[in-house]
């Protein structure tokens, strides 16, 4: 089969001798995507609003962060950012949130995940359907031309990603101190749990990449001959058996965790504390 050629057509679109539900995950894939694209793009553009700091809760000497928005490098007065407040630098036309110095990263991490990559090429662009059904197109490019070539820079977003697990962890650490500044006491709250529950699901799907993977022992030859790295990369693939399960999980979660701190934040709910020591 020539990668450029043209192949034999053997099936008309969604013509398929399958008789499972194979339409059943790829509409579940696509209603799931479209319904995370749409909320966290509505989340991000809600911190254009400086006068409503939505992203941050820190009532009742709590201090949650959004994951969308963390870590705030320009934030808004209630919760000023690394580098103060809205840069003066930014042009006055544009909306300005904090969230889009951050979500380009995670967002370029899941879009190049192998796992996704064959997701949403079958829910979005019906290429193939699924497994063994029809497809439109006759042939097949894979992903070394543009502009699906591009799709290798997931080894970089990964780097990046594994800095924001730290980043994130600190944030869940944050969110068991409880108090104003210097006379912090430690204590849990559900906020804390959402937190802590966020960072563990993200790293389940991050320290599960197959890029990681490689770079932790995949490149090796034997890898049986550099027992360190065949150590990692067993930890890697433990995770990346479920990868799926956990790119879904987190997904889901990193969503729920921005609603419940953006509720907290507008007095809808009221986030419960267990204990404070
Ligand atoms: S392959 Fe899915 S996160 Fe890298």
């Amino acid at each position: 089969m020539s990668s450029l050629g043209v192949l034999p057509k053997q099936r008309h679109f969604g013509e398929t001798t399958r008789v499972d539900a194979w339409w059943m995950q790829p509409t579940l894939v696509f209603l799931g995507f479209t319904s995370f694209i749409v909320y966290s793009t509505w989340a991000a553009f809600q911190g254009t609003d400086p006068t409503h700091c939505y992203y941050w809760y820190g009532g009742d000497g709590a201090n949650y962060l959004s994951p969308f928005y963390s870590p705030t490098l320009f934030g808004s007065v209630p919760h000023p950012g690394i580098f103060g407040v809205t840069p003066s630098w930014w042009p006055a036309l544009l909306p300005f949130s904090p969230a889009f110095f951050i979500m380009w990263i995670p967002a370029g991490f899941r879009f190049t995940c192998y796992y996704y990559r064959g997701a949403y090429y079958k829910a979005f662009w019906l290429d193939p359907v699924n497994c063994a059904v029809g497809e439109a197109r006759g042939t097949y490019w894979g992903e070394r031309y543009l502009p699906l070539i591009l799709q290798n820079v997931h080894r970089y977003f990964m780097y990046l990603a594994v800095i924001f697990i730290a980043i994130l962890g600190r944030d869940a650490w944050d969110s068991l101190w409880f108090g104003d500044e210097g006379a912090k006491h430690f204590g849990v709250a559900v906020g804390s749990l959402v937190l802590i529950v966020n960072v563990v699901l993200l790293a389940g799907y991050t320290f599960g990449c197959h890029s990681l993977r490689h770079l932790v022992g995949g490149f090796l030859d034997a890898k049986s001959k550099a027992s360190a790295c065949a150590s990692c990369y067993n930890a890697v693939s433990c995770l990346n058996r479920k990868h799926m399960l956990w790119a879904w999980m987190s997904l889901i979660w990193v969503g729920l965790t921005d609603v419940y701190i953006r509720l907290c934040a507008m007095g809808v709910l009221h986030d419960f504390r267990f204990f404070t020591l």
